[in-house]
């Protein structure tokens, strides 16, 4: 567009989202005056590394239970709140903020399906964790990924799967808890034995994050600058098995696949964030294989706003995020049997 220039939300004037039935939901944040908002640099001096969910142990567990038992427990109009944490994927995915300059216009500012996908997911989760931390009692704790990209991670993780525990939803299909994990799902079971399905899987993995995977556009999605409408294309692993893992968890029960297979929603289930951990190492991982970010202004300007861990509003950029060790984490090393998977 004739004035491209990084993309920002208008933060300050959250409105209301529009959930799938086209009515309005409020997922806003508390607002926030523009002079409270200060820009945030990551500046880590250790790094915590996040674990594999299915390879935790029982003291990790406890910790994580009791930061998500305190944040379910926080009154929802604290941005710390479980509930607010759920609605911030609401607000940014559902239409809660117009494109800052744009607000006119009412063009809408959403984070999928374009190269802010990976890089929003990415401080999303960091505040998610920093804010764990706190609720924990623990800055070393880091929160787990689903490692779908490993035959032993191919399986719902078994730690969300307690009904007894704040790692739960109800909200789930329960034929798929036990079985395993298509991710190339597409709404139909698929009628394969589960060594087939395993083995799909790790050929569908060397085609996202190899075959397909070749540029940065490939691979996060395509350019998105104020002034564009949204959506201008999803990268490879957005695609899948990133969008294929929401739908496969989500309940086909409910008229749009809540909690996970729906944006508004998907925040409610706290294996969401395990899921995106997962997509966020495949950045880290595409990047040693050699994938090279990109190095456009309007994509490294780009900004959002969180929430931080002492609830106070932040304003964070692209740029800042793209070391994970300078945010102070990075992930545990596991087998990575899709690097052999050529079709
Ligand atoms: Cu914001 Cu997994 O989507």
């Amino acid at each position: 567009s004739a004035y491209a220039a990084p993309l920002a939300p208008t933060f300050t004037a959250c409105h209301d989202s529009t959930d799938p039935d086209k009515k309005a939901i409020d997922c806003c944040p508390p607002t926030a005056a523009a002079a409270d908002i200060t820009d945030y640099v990551p500046a880590a001096t250790k790094v915590n590394t996040r674990l594999a969910a299915h390879l935790v142990d029982d003291a990790w567990l406890a910790k994580y239970k009791k930061a998500l038992t305190a944040m379910r427990k926080l009154d929802d109009s604290d941005p710390r709140s479980f509930k607010a944490q759920a609605n911030v994927h609401c607000a940014y995915c559902n239409g809660g903020y117009y494109q800052d300059g744009y607000a006119e216009s009412k063009l809408l500012l959403d984070v999928h399906s374009s190269w802010l996908f990976l890089p929003f997911h990415r401080w999303y989760l960091y505040f998610f964790e920093r804010i764990c931390q706190k609720y924990a009692d623990d800055d070393t704790f880091a929160i787990p990924f689903w490692n779908w990209d490993n035959p032993l991670g191919m399986f719902f993780p078994s730690i969300f799967n307690d009904t007894s525990s704040p790692l739960y939803d109800s909200l789930r299909n329960s034929n798929h808890l036990t079985k395993v994990l298509d991710l190339s799902y597409d709404g139909t079971d698929t009628s394969e034995g589960t060594i087939t399905v395993i083995k799909n899987n790790l050929i569908t993995m060397y085609k996202q994050m190899v075959t397909q995977a070749t540029t940065a556009t490939a691979f996060f999605g395509k350019t998105f600058r104020a002034g564009d409408a949204s959506d201008p294309g999803a990268g490879s692993i957005e695609t899948t098995p990133h969008n294929n893992v929401h739908r496969w968890v989500g309940d086909p029960d409910e008229s749009h696949g809540e909690n996970m297979g729906s944006f508004y929603s998907a925040g409610r289930d706290p294996v969401f964030y395990c899921h995106h951990a997962n997509v966020d190492r495949m950045w880290n991982l595409w990047n040693s294989l050699g994938g090279q970010n990109f190095t456009d202004s309007d994509w490294l300007n780009s900004s959002f706003y969180f929430y931080n861990e002492e609830a106070k509003p932040v304003k964070v950029f692209v740029k800042d995020c793209v070391d994970t060790k300078l945010l102070g984490y990075s992930y545990q090393t596991v087998d990575i049997l899709w690097l052999n998977s050529t079709p």
